[in-house]
This record gives structure tokens, sequence and C-alpha cells, in this order.
């Protein structure tokens, strides 16, 4: 509920302010370049349409943003699935989770699984699970009983929130050792911890953070590979690399999903349907780069052959039942 939290807290400050969608993945390096440009144009082009609706309505104005979001994604899955685990797209979810409320997993092709072909150097998707789960233990430390028996009551919310901004970064420096901490997220992360409430200052958690023990606080590991939740005086050294892809556009040779999927957002499924490679600028790859992968390599070496005529696309552009969908779960949350 990392962003039901960040929606209440935007609401109660009276900033409702919603992003367009969008994104660095660039046509160039898709497998379809010119289905990809068109469905990004059709996407944006409907989502604009929504908003004049809206009639300045913001969690009308929400709900269409989220269904922006969704249509990019599925102008990935459909003419981009080289892409699904490049950084661009990881940074793309973590938009749409941040962006809209009523965003759920699964989300399709996130978190990457690790060492995914033509994956990010940082696995933000890991990172962004980390965060939330964060998020969550936050909500658990300030509701549970436990804790204020453990913590003073006047000092709860203190130290609940430096446990919490303590396992997001913690993920972050343990998740990507070697990635520069702006880079995952790490400032809107500690911009983000100081909307909750003036009384999360990450600098002075230091002292709150020797007296309380997080895990006895109700919080999990902050990341799949360590427990250590860090102070602001001992943190490990920042990274120092930019996020980069690990493989060539070409990394990924055949859908992840095959070439028809589905998956749902709020009570709307959206069926989409890999386009064949067309990408003459970029050769697939077929047999020869890949060893193992012969069969996927054929299949998309198959599908570049395809390139003839018209192959119609199945478009998935929010309608207005995919936002009256949205708009229905972020009326519950807002009433909450
Ligand atoms: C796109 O790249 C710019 C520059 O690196 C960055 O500021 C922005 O957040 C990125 N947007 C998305 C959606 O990834
Ligand atoms: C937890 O504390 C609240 C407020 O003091 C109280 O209403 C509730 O019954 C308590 N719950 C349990 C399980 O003790
Ligand atoms: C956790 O995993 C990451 C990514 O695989 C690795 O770079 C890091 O060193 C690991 N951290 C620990 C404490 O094992
Ligand atoms: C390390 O990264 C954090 C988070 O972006 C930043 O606040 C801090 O200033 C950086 N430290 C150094 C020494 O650059
Ligand atoms: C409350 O916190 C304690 C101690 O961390 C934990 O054992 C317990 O399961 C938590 N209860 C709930 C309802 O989350």
């Amino acid at each position: 509920m990392l962003s039901g939290t960040i929606l209440v807290s935007l609401i109660a400050l009276g900033v409702v302010n919603v992003a367009l969608a969008q994104t660095n993945i660039t046509a160039n390096v898709c497998a379809d370049p010119s289905a990809f440009t068109s469905c990004i144009a059709q996407a944006t082009t409907a989502s604009k349409g929504c908003m004049d609706i809206c009639n300045g309505n913001n969690i009308c104005v929400l709900g269409c943003g989220c269904a922006m979001y969704q249509s990019y994604i599925n102008c990935v899955a459909e003419s981009c699935w080289n892409q699904v685990y490049s950084c661009e797209y990881d940074e793309l979810i973590a938009d749409y989770f941040v962006n809209c409320p009523a965003a759920t997993e699964p989300v399709p092709f996130w978190p990457a699984p690790d060492n995914a072909p033509g994956g990010c150097s940082c696995n933000l998707g890991k990172v962004l699970h980390s965060v939330m789960k964060a998020e969550q233990g936050y909500n658990s430390c300030i509701t549970n009983n436990t804790s204020t028996s453990i913590v003073q009551l006047s000092n709860k919310n203190t130290a609940c929130g430096c446990c919490e901004v303590s396992a997001g970064l913690s993920a972050m420096y343990e998740t990507c050792p070697d990635t520069i901490p702006s880079a995952m997220g790490a400032d809107s992360w500690l911009k983000t911890a100081t909307l909750y409430g003036e009384l999360i200052n990450w600098g002075t958690c230091g002292s709150v953070l020797d007296k309380y023990s997080c895990p006895n606080l109700g919080f999990a590991p902050p990341s799949s590979n360590s427990s250590t939740f860090y102070n602001p005086n001992n943190l490990p050294p920042n990274g120092t690399y930019t996020l980069y892809n690990t493989g060539g556009v070409n990394a990924l040779t055949a859908p992840a999903s095959g070439s028809v999927f589905t998956w749902s957002q709020t009570s709307v499924t959206y069926t989409v349907t890999a386009s064949p490679w067309k990408n003459s600028a970029v050769k697939a790859t077929a047999a020869g780069t890949s060893g193992g992968s012969v069969a996927s390599g054929t299949a998309a070496a198959a599908g570049a052959t395809k390139t003839s005529g018209g192959a119609s696309l199945s478009l998935q552009l929010p309608s207005v039942v995919v936002w009256l969908s949205v708009l229905g779960v972020l009326a519950k949350m807002v009433l909450i």
C-alpha cells in the first residue's frame, strides 16, 4: 500500500498532481518499432480524451492515468517485448505503482527474474518490492499493540518511521550495492518518507534505531539476502554505477510469455498478442548467439521473415470500462 499512503497524503495536502504516463523506451529498440510508435500515440490520445471528460475531478483523472499506464504496459508487451527486462521497463512499472494507487501485482514480466536476458544492471523490481514491504512494516508497526508495548506511545511514529525508511534504504544498498542509490529511487524514498509525517527525519534516526530493534517492531528483513537495518551513520558507501541494460537490444529472442497472454488489473482483463520481429535496423538473433535457446531463436527469426503486410494489431486502449473500474477501486481507497 505504498501508493495508497502516498495518495492519502497528497490528497490531505491538497496537491494531487497527476503525471501522464511516460516511458524512456524508444521505438528504435523495439521488436516492432512502427507498431510501438502508433500504440503509444493512440494510448496517449485516448488517455488525454479520458482526462478531458473528468472535468478536473481528481479521482477521475487518477483513474485515466492508471488506464494510461496499463496501455503503455500493453504496448511494450505487444511490440517491444524484447525490452521487458530492461531498466526502462522497470522504471515504467515503478512509475505505475507510484502514480496509480489501484495498481496491484501481478504485473507482466515484473519483477524480472535474476540474470534475465537483457536485464537491468540493478533489479529495480526487486528493490521496489522491498520498499513496498517496508511500507507494510510501517503500517503493522503503528497498528500493532506489541510495538506499543515496546516503544513508548509518544515515540511510536518515530520508531516505526525510522525503521520504515531504514528498511527501504537497506534494501537498495544490499540489493544493488554497485548502483548509485539515487538511480534506485533513494532520494524520492527519503522525500516520500518525510511526507507521512514531519516526524520522520532520516538524519536523526540513528539514535532511534540504536534503541529499538526493527524486527521486534514487526518489520521483515529488508531484502531477500540481508536482514541488516542500516542507520544514517553506518550506511555502506554509495555505489557508483548508473543503470544500464546488461544485454543487447536482441538479447531476448522470443516473447517471454509466449505470443499471446492475458493479465488483469482491477476487474479488467487484457489479452496481449506479441508482434513478430520487424525491426530491420536490429536483426533478431537466430540460432548462434544464444546457444541453449534454439527454439526461441527460431521463433523470432520466423517472425522476422513474416514482415509482408498489414498484420493487424490488437491495440489495448483504455476504454470507459477500464477507468470506471479503476475509479471504483480508488473511490473505496479514499473513503476509508
Ligand atoms: C526518463 O529518463 C529521464 C532522464 O534520465 C529521467 O529523469 C526520467 O525519470 C525517466 N522517466 C521514466 C519514466 O523512466
Ligand atoms: C490494541 O489497542 C487498541 C487501542 O488501545 C485496542 O482498542 C485494541 O483492543 C487492542 N487490540 C488487542 C488485540 O489487544
Ligand atoms: C545481495 O545480492 C546482491 C545482488 O545479487 C549482491 O550484489 C549483494 O552483494 C548481496 N548482499 C549480501 C549481503 O549478500
Ligand atoms: C549517497 O546517496 C544518498 C541517496 O541518494 C545521498 O543522499 C547521499 O548524499 C550520497 N552520499 C554521498 C557521499 O554521495
Ligand atoms: C505484532 O508484532 C509482534 C512482534 O513483532 C508479532 O509477533 C505479531 O505477529 C504482530 N501482530 C500482528 C497482528 O501483526
